[in-house]
């Protein structure tokens, strides 16, 4: 045992040299006797073979008590060693901040209390003991931070770690190159892929590895998976089989119970919050959980963007939902749903606050979205109506408006362009969601009825996010925007090119008249012989009158067949 004067902490109160010894070779007997922890099973063998063994790596269910454990880590290491130096990190900001330093200081505030090792409090996200003694959290922005953590006994913790970016896990591997380094590496088993997930695979052998099932933990002794399908749906909170919770801060009875009937056991968010195992995720799902789970995080919505609405109108089958989301850019601002026969009333109140600001509102018009549709309009909000049944811009690559509309949205979850994600159906529909490429290469996404076979129940939430995130502006107005966007652009900077004639929207464009041709329900506007007043009904291009269905761009009017000639 160190000198207790060199250090800015106090000491463990008169322990024999061989316990003293023993406590600082066993974090889980640290947390016990120095820290008075009451750990449950899991976290002390954990903690113990973090005293062992350089790396170990944690697949766990929901709420078994992961970040706890780290502040017990982090608590041990620097106690133990003098030059010792712990780095905390964790997908986002927030996570390292609010949720393992939030543990961290509950840790050390319990630790002044029971009285045994005074702690300096630590400051946001760094506890500091000495010069060479301390424990920061980085934010995985910046890997290049990993790389300077070369000296004395460096402990890496890594929570939400499937989610941790690849070059943090390559960085981890330069320290491990020097001195004494462990990693400690937790998480909720969501990515079947990378670093975390080589863990328990690939790099197994190098790893101490273990797995928690909601099965296994304390609040679910007694309650086994099969006795927990012979429970009707719907019980009360009070049910007698929820009560026993002997540590209700760890994952409760009652949760597993409601995850069951809105996940199922075939669900991959089941596989991996509940039974803390990689979901058998396979390559034919739509939307990764990974991208889901990066999805939570938001952002501050981009200023002057408009809002997108979609909206999927439920069916007479009973149990579906009627759902909106309402969109600013990529952040997730409001959603909400509805079991009534006739949501009307309902929609309205949601949509009311954001009115003035709703750019357009996409609904699904196949069934009872069809009559639903003109009575929103009614209200005076901007309706787009999307016929997911209906053949594809691109018909050559998607079967489907549907297929078309689905791509897209994976397409920006893939790139990280959806924020604040956070609602468990929705995630959990989306990740069920498969596709294929059919006998002739085309785009299929599965159908309702396949969804349902398998056990899933009609996605709704997933469809009015689809639609909130479908691109359905005709491209004229498309068009005319980008037209300004690049006007405004010259007027601050003269420099600027004039914009090229934009193909790929004239394509769009060209889509939508046949969209319209073919009898799509986008509103056609019909100039008669008398414009309105400012406005000609003269076509720009041909210099024609314009009798039948036009186009325009402000007070320009185009045949449908002359424009992007
Ligand atoms: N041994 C313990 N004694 C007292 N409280 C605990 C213990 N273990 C965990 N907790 C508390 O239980 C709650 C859930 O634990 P924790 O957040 O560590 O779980 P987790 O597995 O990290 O959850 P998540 O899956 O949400 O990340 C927290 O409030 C934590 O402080
Ligand atoms: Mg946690």
């Amino acid at each position: 045992m160190r000198k207790s004067k060199t250090r800015t902490q106090g000491t463990i109160a008169k322990p024999s040299r061989s316990t003293a010894g023993s406590l600082l070779r066993d974090p889980a007997l640290f947390a016990r006797i120095v820290l008075g922890a009451d750990l449950w099973q899991a976290q002390r063998e954990i903690l113990t073979a973090l005293g062992k063994r350089s790396r170990v790596a944690v697949k766990a269910c929901h709420a078994s008590g992961k970040s706890y454990a780290i502040a017990i880590a982090v608590l041990w290491w620097l106690t133990a060693h003098r030059d010792g130096i712990v780095v905390t990190t964790a997908p986002t900001w927030l996570q390292v901040e609010k949720v393992i330093w939030g543990e961290i200081k509950s840790a050390v505030l319990r630790s002044l209390l029971y009285g045994k090792l005074k702690f300096p409090v630590p400051t946001q996200t760094e506890l500091r003991l000495g010069p060479q003694n301390y424990a920061v959290g980085l934010s995985t922005d910046d890997s290049s931070r990993f790389q300077g953590f070369h000296s004395g006994h460096v402990l890496i913790v890594l929570d939400e770690a499937p989610g941790v970016r690849a070059e943090v896990y390559e960085a981890v591997e330069g320290i491990r190159a020097g001195g004494q380094v462990r990693v400690l590496a937790l998480g909720n088993p969501t990515v079947t892929g990378g670093p975390f997930y080589g863990a328990f695979t690939a790099n197994r052998a190098s790893w101490r590895t273990f797995t928690i099932n909601a099965f296994d933990t304390p609040n679910l002794q007694g309650l086994s998976l099969e006795s927990l399908r012979l429970l009707p749906k719907g019980l009360s909170e009070n049910e007698s089989t929820f009560e026993y919770r002997p540590r209700p801060y760890l994952v409760t009875r009652r949760w597993v119970y409601e995850k069951l009937w809105e996940w199922g056991e075939d669900s991959p968010l089941w596989q991996s919050r509940v039974l803390g195992s990689f979901p058998e995720q396979s390559e034919d799902s739509l939307i990764s959980l990974r991208w889901l789970e990066a999805a939570r995080e938001s952002i501050e919505p981009p200023p002057g963007k408009k809002l997108m609405v979609g909206i999927d109108v439920a069916g007479s089958d009973g149990g579906a939902e009627t759902f909106a989301v309402v969109r600013q850019g990529g952040q997730i601002i409001a959603m909400e749903g509805w079991t009534l026969q006739d949501p009307l009333t309902e929609v309205n109140k949601f949509l009311y606050p954001f009115r003035n600001r709703i750019d357009e509102v996409n609904i699904d018009t196949i069934g009872v979205g069809l009559n639903f549709k003109p009575r929103l309009e009614a209200l005076g909000y901007p309706c787009n109506g999307v016929n997911v049944g209906e053949a594809s811009d691109d018909s050559d690559i998607y079967l489907g408006v549907k297929a078309q509309l689905y791509w897209r949205l994976r397409e920006l979850f893939e790139a990280g362009e959806i924020h604040g994600l956070t609602d468990e159906l929705a995630i959990s529909q989306l990740s069920s969601i498969r596709w294929k490429s059919n006998l002739h290469g085309k785009i299929v996404i599965e159908s309702k009825a396949d969804l349902s076979k398998r056990g899933i129940k009609s996605p709704d939430r997933a469809e009015a996010l689809m639609l909130a995130f479908a691109d359905r502006t005709p491209g004229i107005s498309r068009y005319y925007e980008e037209l300004s966007e690049a006007r405004a652009a010259r007027e601050k900077d003269p420099s600027m090119p004039e914009s090229e004639p934009d193909t790929e929207l004239a394509d769009v464009y060209e889509a939508e008249r046949r969209r319209q041709q073919n009898g799509g329900d986008a509103p056609e506007r019909t100039y008669g012989a008398d414009p309105l007043p400012g406005y000609s009904n003269i076509c720009q291009k041909c210099g024609q009158p314009i009798n039948g269905t036009g186009t325009d761009i402000g007070a320009k009017r185009w045949h449908l067949e002359c424009f992007g000639k």
